[in-house]
C-alpha cells in the first residue's frame, strides 16, 4: 500500500478545521497543489478525511464500489434541515422513495412542464424590463432564486407561493448559512442542542419553513376531489408501502417535499447567476449565444423541441457547471475498509471528492480557469474521462433533477438573452462562497 500524504495539522484540537472553514475552495485546491491528487487532512480528532482528486477515484466511490459508501458527516447536518428525504436517506428506504419519485422526472412528464417554466420566466422578465426602464440595477442571484423557487413550487407541487415567496427564500438562505456554520465548526456535531446564535437561527427558520411546507401538503389533502393533479406531490401522497399498504405519514412527506424544493431551487439559481456573470465577462461568447437564440427561436417563446436545438446554450451551461459547480463537493463515508489506487481507506474514513478542484484540474482541462463552452462541442471532449465533469454526481445517487434543471436553465438563459442585454455594475466584488451550494458571496449586480 502507498502511504497517504498528510497535510500538517494547524492545531492539535481543531486540526485543519479552521483553514477549511476560512475558505474550503482554496483549502482543497492549495493542498492538491502541495500534496498531490490524494491526501489526508483531518478536521477534528474524530474526523479522518481523505481527499481524492482524480476522475478514476470518483468513479470508484460513486459507481464501482458505491455499495461500500454512505453519505459523509456533512449530510448529517443537512439531515437536520431536510430530515430523511431523498438527498439524505440511505439503503432500502432511500431506494423505495427514489422509485416513487422517479416517474415525475421522466422526459415525457418534464416536457409537459415547459409552459409552467416559460410562463414563470416571462413574469420575471416583465419585472426586469421595469428595472431597465427605471435604470435600476439589481442582484441577479436574488431574482433568479425567486424564479427557480416559483418554478419548483408550481412544477413539482402545483402550488403558487407568490404570497410567501420572500419568506421561503429567507428560510432557505438562513438554513444554508446556519448549516454551513455547523459544518465548518470543529464542535458543530456536539453542540447542536446548545441555544447558540447559530442554532437559534436554524431553529427559527426551520420552524417557519415547516409551516409553509405543511401548508402546501394540507392544501392538497383538502383540495376539491374533482381536481386532477398529475405532479410529484400527488405521487408521494398516493404511494403505498408494498408490504404494509400504508401511505407516507406527514413527517415523511414533509421531508421529501422540503428536500426537493430546496435541492430544486438553490442549485439552478446559482448556476444561472454564474452563467450570466460568465457571459457578461466574455462578450464574444455572449454574442455567439445570442446568435444561436436568434436562429433557433427568432422572437418566439421556446418549446420543448427547441431544447435539443439550443446546442450552444447547452454548452454554456455545461461550462458554467464546470467552473462554478453548485454542488462544489461530494462526500462519502466508508462502511468497510477499502482500497483504491494503491491507498488503504479504513472504515469510517470521510472521503471527499472536491468537484471544484477536479473541474479545474490542469491535467484534465486546458486553460482550466478560462470560460470556453466549446470544450463541450461535438467530439471535443471524447478523450476526457466521464468523471472529469460530474456536476450532477453519478451512480445510484445521481441527481434526480438533472433533466429538470437542464430544461429550466436552457429556457431561462435563452429567454433572458433573447429579450434583454445587461452590464455588470462596475467596481463590485464578485466571489464564490462555498456554502451548502456555491453562491456568489455578495450577489451579482447588473444593470
Ligand atoms: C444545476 C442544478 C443542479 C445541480 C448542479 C445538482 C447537483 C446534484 C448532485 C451533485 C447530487 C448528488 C449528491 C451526492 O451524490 O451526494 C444531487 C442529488 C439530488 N438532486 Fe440535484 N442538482 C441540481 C438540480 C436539482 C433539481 C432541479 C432537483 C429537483 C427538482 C434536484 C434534486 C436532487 C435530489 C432529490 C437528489 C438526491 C438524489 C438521490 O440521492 O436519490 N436537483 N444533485
Amino acid at each position: 500500500m502507498k502511504p497517504i500524504p498528510q497535510v500538517p495539522v494547524e492545531n492539535f484540537i481543531t486540526r485543519n478545521m479552521l483553514a477549511f472553514a476560512r475558505n474550503p475552495l482554496s483549502f482543497f485546491e492549495n493542498n492538491r497543489i502541495k500534496f498531490g491528487d490524494v491526501y489526508e487532512s483531518n478536521l477534528s480528532p474524530f474526523l479522518r478525511m481523505f481527499v481524492f482528486c482524480k476522475p478514476e477515484h470518483v468513479k470508484h466511490f460513486l459507481i464501482d464500489n458505491a455499495k461500500n459508501y454512505k453519505k459523509s458527516f456533512a449530510y448529517g447536518f443537512l439531515r437536520r434541515a431536510l430530515g430523511n428525504g431523498l438527498v439524505t436517506s440511505e439503503g432500502d428506504f432511500w431506494l423505495r422513495q427514489r422509485r416513487i419519485a422517479q416517474p415525475a422526472f421522466h422526459r415525457d412528464r418534464l416536457a409537459s412542464l415547459t409552459q409552467v417554466m416559460t410562463q414563470s420566466i416571462k413574469e420575471m422578465l416583465v419585472k426586469w424590463t421595469t428595472y431597465q426602464q427605471n435604470n435600476q440595477s439589481f442582484d441577479v442571484s436574488e431574482e433568479l432564486m425567486h424564479l427557480t423557487s416559483d418554478i419548483a413550487a408550481k412544477a413539482l407541487f402545483s402550488s403558487d407561493i407568490s404570497g410567501f415567496q420572500d419568506k421561503v427564500i429567507d428560510c432557505i438562505n438562513n438554513l444554508n448559512l446556519s448549516i454551513s456554520n455547523m459544518i465548518k465548526s470543529p464542535f458543530g456535531r456536539f453542540t447542536t442542542w446548545i441555544p447558540t446564535k447559530n442554532n437559534r437561527l436554524f431553529d427559527k427558520n426551520q420552524k417557519e419553513f415547516n409551516q409553509i411546507i405543511y401548508h402546501i401538503i394540507e392544501n392538497r389533502r383538502n383540495a376539491n376531489s374533482n381536481n386532477v393533479y398529475n405532479d410529484l406531490l400527488q405521487m408521494l401522497l398516493e404511494a403505498k408501502d408494498e408490504e404494509t399498504g400504508e401511505s407516507m405519514n406527514d413527517l415523511q412527506l414533509r421531508d421529501e417535499v422540503i428536500t426537493l424544493f430546496s435541492a430544486g431551487s438553490e442549485t439552478s439559481s446559482n448556476a444561472l447567476s454564474w452563467a450570466i456573470y460568465l457571459l457578461l465577462t466574455n462578450p464574444e461568447k455572449k454574442e455567439k449565444l445570442k446568435q444561436e437564440i436568434k436562429e433557433v427561436l427568432g422572437g418566439r417563446t421556446p418549446q420543448i423541441h427547441d431544447f435539443q436545438k439550443l446546442t450552444y446554450t447547452n454548452q454554456v451551461i455545461q461550462e458554467t457547471l464546470r467552473l462554478y459547480p453548485p454542488a462544489w463537493v461530494v462526500g462519502r463515508e466508508a462502511k468497510e475498509d477499502d482500497e483504491i489506487d494503491g491507498y488503504q481507506v479504513p472504515a469510517k474514513t470521510q472521503v471527499v471528492m472536491p468537484t471544484w478542484v477536479i473541474h479545474r484540474h490542469p491535467d484534465l482541462w486546458e486553460n482550466p480557469h478560462s470560460f470556453s463552452p466549446e470544450r463541450f462541442e461535438g467530439e471535443n471532449g471524447k478523450n476526457r474521462h466521464k468523471f472529469a465533469h460530474f456536476p450532477f454526481g453519478g451512480g445510484p445517487r445521481f441527481c434526480i433533477g438533472n433533466n429538470f434543471a437542464m430544461m429550466e436553465m436552457t429556457f431561462a438563459l435563452s429567454m433572458i438573452f433573447q429579450q434583454l442585454d445587461f452590464e455588470l455594475v462596475e467596481n463590485q466584488k464578485i466571489e464564490p462562497e462555498a456554502m451548502v451550494t456555491l453562491k456568489p458571496k455578495y450577489g451579482i449586480w447588473i444593470k
